[in-house]
């Protein structure tokens, strides 16, 4: 099954795509983690990327289009494959028509007044990448799952986070629209919490 998840920042994706990664045996393919990534290592997308991410603005289409056509031949897409935070535009979904197919895109909306607490009260571990909020941490510093650090992103700042936001509503909300009319796109309320999210999610995709 090939699978997007569309929604703001700090609507769920990251949290609910390492679950369904898990329910269906599909890659996890973060175009947000894969430039982290990058950043870390100082590579040259990763200095070019840094440079968007930092103000909370989208990297150059062709660089995130490339990284995930790339990304998508690798064996382990055979089968399928989930994609979170790509695309984000209409000409990152027109490309996407071009190499690869859909079959659902899951739409998860969470009003805008609740992202911006969700996102800067937000601790990412730094190994395995798993998402926290500091309101159910009870002022733990490690992951659950493996033990690593947890971090706060350099891009999860209040005035970052206002541009991300922005950014959303002009650049890729429109991509509701585009997936609606292919008859492919899947409602959910991303406004309860994680575990109820996530049946929701995996009822309507059967
Ligand atoms: P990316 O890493 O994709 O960030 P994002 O889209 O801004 O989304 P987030 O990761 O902030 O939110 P999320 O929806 O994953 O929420 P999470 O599950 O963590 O992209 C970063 C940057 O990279 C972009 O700004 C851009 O510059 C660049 N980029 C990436 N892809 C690109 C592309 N295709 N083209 C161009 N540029 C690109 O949850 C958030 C918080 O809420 C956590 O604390 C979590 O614990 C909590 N939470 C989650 N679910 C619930 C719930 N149901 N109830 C209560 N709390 C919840
Ligand atoms: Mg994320």
């Amino acid at each position: 099954m090939n699978l997007i998840l569309l929604g703001a920042p700090g609507a769920g994706k990251g949290t609910q795509a390492v679950r369904l990664a898990q329910k269906y045996s599909i890659p996890h393919i973060s175009t947000g983690s894969i430039f982290r990534s990058k950043i870390k290592s100082q590579t040259p997308i990763g200095i070019v990327a840094k440079s968007y991410i930092d103000k909370g603005q989208l990297v150059p289409d062709e660089v995130a289009i490339q990284i995930v056509e790339e990304r998508l031949e690798k064996e382990d897409c055979k089968n399928g494959f989930l994609l979170d935070g790509f695309p984000r535009t209409v000409r990152q979904a027109e490309a996407l028509d071009e190499f690869s197919h859909v079959d659902a895109v899951v739409n998860i909306a969470v009003p805008l007044n609740k992202l911006l607490k969700r996102i800067t009260g937000r601790r990412t571990c730094s190994k395995c990448g798993e998402s926290y909020h500091i309101d159910y941490l009870n002022g733990k510093t490690t992951c659950a799952k493996c033990g690593a650090d947890l971090i706060q992103r350099e891009d999860d700042n209040e005035q970052t986070v206002t541009s991300r936001l922005d950014v959303y509503q002009k650049q890729t909300a429109p991509l509701i629209d585009y997936y609606t009319k292919k008859g492919v796109i899947i409602n959910i309320d991303g406004d309860g919490d994680i575990e109820k999210v996530f049946s929701s999610i995996c009822e309507k995709l059967g």
